[in-house]
């Protein structure tokens, strides 16, 4: 028996461990040194509008992450549930991202579009209301809270330092974009304006309440946009891995 001197000798063994994992980690990670990029190049998806910026903080700052995931998996019940898998690159201007691991809740990555705002605001405010067995928190303050997002720019600034291919246009007009979203023609700023620089971006009074942007209408707007950007009519997997 060969291996009898793996089993006599610790060693050894350990040795001959090493080795056979050095193995298995190389073939995992030398391919990756010559691909040009782990995530692929998908149309339509693109960073964040100040305002789904400024809810998406929110949806972190109240550990929305601790009940929901945002990741589909490649599963036929998951994909049959939620929508196609999620990709790399929908979650590329993710700072961090929001995948989870932990679902008391659903899945929110294609979250957007599938209810109305008045939904989102009369289930955030009480979930109860409109799912009655829900253990959902609820999150009333977050439609009386005023937010004032002044130093939006600085936010798209930093997300820029990050990686974020905020153009300069884009961070000039950063908090007149956020206040444009959340008000509609209302606003002082140009609709038009704001979806060839965010296109996609859902503009409205969210919260029902025109007389000021709150908390609520900035998280309404990061959900109504979640796996919305990309058109999964016209999308096709690039490359030889595709499935
Ligand atoms: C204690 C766990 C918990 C926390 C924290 C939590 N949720 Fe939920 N959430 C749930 C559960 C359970 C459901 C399913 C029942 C329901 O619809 O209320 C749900 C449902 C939802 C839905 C509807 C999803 C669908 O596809 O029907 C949305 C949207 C949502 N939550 C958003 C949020 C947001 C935003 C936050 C943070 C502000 C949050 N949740 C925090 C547990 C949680």
């Amino acid at each position: 028996m060969k291996h009898e001197i793996f089993e006599k000798n610790t060693i050894l063994l350990a040795i001959g461990i090493l080795i056979t994992i050095s193995i298995g980690g190389l073939v995992q990670i030398v391919p990756l040194y010559f691909i040009d990029s782990t995530i692929e190049k998908v149309d339509g998806v693109r960073p964040y509008s100040p305002l789904e910026l400024a809810g998406r903080n929110i949806y972190v700052r109240e550990g929305c992450y601790l009940c929901h995931s945002q990741q589909i998996r490649p599963f036929r019940d998951e994909v049959e549930r939620y929508g196609h898998y999620s990709l790399a690159a929908e979650s590329m201007y993710d700072h961090p991202f929001q995948w989870g691991s932990k679902r008391t809740g659903p899945d929110l990555a294609r979250v957007g579009g599938k209810y109305s705002n008045a939904w989102h605001v009369a289930h955030l405010i009480r979930p109860q209301d409109v799912v009655p067995e829900s253990v959902m928190p609820m999150y009333k303050f977050l439609s009386e809270k005023e937010l004032s997002f002044n130093d939006a720019g600085a936010h798209l600034s930093a997300l820029r330092a990050a990686g974020d291919p905020y153009t300069d246009e884009q961070i000039a007009q950063a908090a007149s974009d956020f206040a444009t979203q959340a008000m509609g023609d209302a606003g002082e700023g140009d609709t038009d304006e704001l979806l060839t620089r965010y296109p996609k971006a859902v503009i409205g009074d969210f919260d029902g309440n025109p007389e000021k942007i709150t908390e609520m209408d900035a998280l309404v707007a990061y959900l109504q946009m979640l796996g919305t950007l990309v058109d999964f009519t016209t999308y096709k997997p690039e490359g030889d891995m595709a499935r």
